[in-house]
């Protein structure tokens, strides 16, 4: 076995995450880079560094997460989930279940919270959001965001869910309580059903291809059927009717069978 296939069985003892579903090439480069940054020389080194150093630990985890995230990231479609994509399932069902899953620090799911507020009261939805980063699930319970999160977020909407705090933007409280925080492995944790819409997005790019399949079809028994799943701008599902789904528009899938 390698050095990295070693670590990756560590980690996995560890802490129950399959480094081994992540794309090598990319996640090696990252933690490379880390350790180097940290004067070690092996990933034998920076796992027994890591056993005894919390911070480090915690460093580690943060470089492999990737917490980047933004309120109404790809304007364009967060419009077509507004005007098209959720009137059509608020037709078919008076009370929608929604999964944000890997939400990072809260961005995605506020954002399905404050775009469902302009169509229905907030008591028509429930919105659960999950991360296997315990801090970025912290931070999102905070809810505090600076400028830089709220870039694409239509001004009307900015003034109407956020109030200024010296350099944090506040999100509204209203908002904050239609939205279920809880941390959650989709590459090993059992998922929840019956959900009429799954936003699963800019996470799938890091997994190699046979873990995105398993979870394209995870998320397909997900669903109920005729739910859509909504993925990120660079994520399109080259063939959907492989894992029981049909494009409903560019980046949404609607569950078929
Ligand atoms: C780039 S962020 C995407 C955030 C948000 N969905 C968006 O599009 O703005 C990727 C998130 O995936 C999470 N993540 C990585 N591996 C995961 C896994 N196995 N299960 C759940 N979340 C995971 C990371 O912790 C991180 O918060």
């Amino acid at each position: 076995m390698n050095d990295y296939q070693q670590f990756i069985e560590n980690v996995k003892r560890k802490t129950g995450i399959d480094l081994s579903q992540y794309k090598e090439a990319q996640m090696k480069r990252r933690l490379t880079s880390l350790y180097e940054k940290r004067g070690m020389k092996s990933f034998q080194q920076f796992f027994q560094e890591m056993e005894k150093d919390e911070k480090l630990f915690h460093e580690f985890l943060d470089r492999m997460t990737i917490n980047v995230s933004e309120f109404y990231r790809n304007a364009k479609r967060w419009e077509v989930l507004e005007k098209k994509i959720l009137p059509k399932l608020l037709e078919q069902n008076r009370h929608l279940k929604i999964w944000s899953a890997a939400c990072s620090t809260g961005e995605e799911p506020y954002t399905l919270a404050m775009v469902v507020s302009k169509l229905v009261p907030l008591a028509r939805v429930s919105i659960l959001a999950t991360d296997i980063d315990e801090n970025a699930i912290a931070r999102a319970k905070i809810g505090m965001y600076t400028e830089r999160s709220l870039q694409e977020l239509p001004e009307e909407m900015k003034r109407k869910f956020f109030t200024k705090e010296g350099m944090y933007y506040k999100i509204d409280e209203k908002i904050k309580r239609a939205v279920t925080f809880k941390k959650h492995n989709l590459l090993a944790d059992p998922f929840d059903r019956q959900f009429d819409l799954i936003v699963c997005r800019n996470v799938l790019i890091y997994f190699t291809e046979e873990a995105k399949e398993r979870l394209y079809y995870k998320f397909n028994q997900a669903l109920r059927p005729g739910g859509i799943l909504f993925v990120g701008s660079t994520e399109q599902i080259f063939n959907p009717g492989l894992y029981g789904f049909e494009m409903e528009d560019t980046f949404f899938y609607r569950k078929i069978n």
